[in-house]
């Protein structure tokens, strides 16, 4: 195991009724940004729970957050949250609502010229953020619990992370009755994108972590068995309440620790969302086994091992092909033809920009440009 620091800042407030704890969570004289998104918490009791919660206090509403945020969106917060001496951003919904506020934090008090450089330096350069607070209504992208966010530029077709402590949310509630008005696409999702935050961190090399695996098999067959549930029984409290916190422990940074990590998935998806405008975990589904066949023998021992404990296979084929099965059972397309895509055409332009970003993805550093490019083309 290598040498790892565990931090997790996060208060989590789990479970019906919780929104209303944002109201002693909040310090005294908070000023608060509160940040949403299309109108989805109009129709799940968050906007008035939350409203609630907010009485007495001073707070500014911004809402029209974009599924796979904004940065042309985010910076009018940031506007805002500076001409009002806001102190405070709460984000209720989705990843892209708690994402947007990840950045609209760092970037209110960020002191360089040009706020779009905490997405080129990946972070780096965030000395500090307004504090943060979140209400989370989709299991999906352990947002709730970590310190990463991704911001999309349209106008560039550009889609980049950045990681720093500082934008850790403070507190997050996590009320499962809110996901009620979830469809049944955005479920799929949740469970797609939360399966391979875990996949990520785990089929990668043997590196002597038996409780890291443990875990994350633990949440993989949690998942299996509680996700398609959620799908097929909305009224099935005890699967939601499961499928929530299971999407949360994947991505917030506990199964990580001292193993190597892949994101090869993640980094070749979000240049398909980029291009194309696919869900972000529809790109997932579509790469994930596309990258497990290509580092086949690289990643074997793993992949039995997940075989053997998550499916009660022998081979890593068959775990491959056990992980395809999974996602077409629960309505996800594993196949670039399912939306049209040309793989060539998406295969030349991500080899092209990693290339010219110079990155290598992959537990090893070995998934470049061109290797990149082979996997997309494997998904046709
Ligand atoms: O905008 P509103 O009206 O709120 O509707 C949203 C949105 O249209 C809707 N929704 C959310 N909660 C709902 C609901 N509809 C009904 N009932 C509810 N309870 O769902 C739609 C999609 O929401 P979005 O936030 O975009 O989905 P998700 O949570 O999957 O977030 C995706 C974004 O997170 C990034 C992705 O790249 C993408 O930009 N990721 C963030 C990560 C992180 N911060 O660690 C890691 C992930 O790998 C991922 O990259
Ligand atoms: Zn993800």
């Amino acid at each position: 195991m290598e040498p790892f620091v565990y931090r997790n800042p996060t208060e989590l407030l789990f479970g019906e009724g919780m929104i209303r704890e944002i109201a002693t969570r909040l310090p005294e004289d908070a000023a608060v940004l509160w940040v949403y998104g299309g109108g989805s918490i109009r129709r799940n009791g968050v906007y008035e729970q939350t409203s609630s919660a907010l009485a007495g206090r001073r707070f500014v509403e911004f809402g029209g957050i974009e599924p796979n945020p904004e940065y042309e969106t985010c910076m009018r917060a940031v506007d805002l949250a500076r001409r009002e001496g806001l102190t405070f951003v709460l984000a209720t919904g989705g990843g892209s609502v708690l994402d947007a506020a990840k950045f609209i934090a760092a970037a209110a008090v960020f002191e360089g010229d040009d706020p779009w450089q905490i997405l080129r330096t990946h972070g780096e350069c965030v000395r500090s953020a307004l504090p943060i607070g979140t209400v989370l209504t989709l299991p999906a992208t352990g947002s709730e619990a970590n310190g990463n966010s991704v911001i999309s530029r349209r106008a560039t077709r550009e889609k980049l992370h950045f990681t720093s402590n500082h934008v850790f949310p403070r507190f997050s509630v996590l009320d499962p009755a809110t996901t009620r008005t979830l469809p049944a696409r955005y479920i799929r999702n949740g469970i797609v994108d939360a399966f391979v935050h875990v996949t990520e961190q785990y089929v990668t090399r043997p590196a002597g972590a038996p409780l890291q695996d443990r875990l994350a098999e633990a949440i993989l067959s949690t998942l299996v068995e509680v996700g398609p549930r959620t799908l097929a029984h909305p009224e099935d409290a005890d699967a939601r309440a499961s499928f929530m916190w299971s999407a949360t422990l994947a991505l917030n940074t506990l199964i990580g620790c001292g193993v190597p990590q892949d994101w090869a998935t993640h980094m070749i998806g979000h240049e398909l969302t980029a291009l194309y405008g696919l869900d972000h975990a529809e790109t997932l589904a579509v790469i994930l086994t596309g990258v497990w066949r290509h580092r086949i023998e690289a990643k074997r021992a793993k992949l039995e091992q997940y075989g053997r404990r998550v499916w009660s296979v022998l081979s890593a084929e068959d775990a491959i092909r056990k992980t395809e099965m999974f996602f077409d059972s629960i309505g996800m397309p594993v196949r670039l033809s399912a939306y049209g895509v040309p793989a060539e055409e998406a295969a030349a332009e991500i080899r092209r920009r990693f290339r010219e970003q110079g990155v290598a993805y992959g537990e090893n550093g070995d998934i470049d440009g061109d290797a990149a490019a082979e996997i997309v083309r494997s998904r046709a």
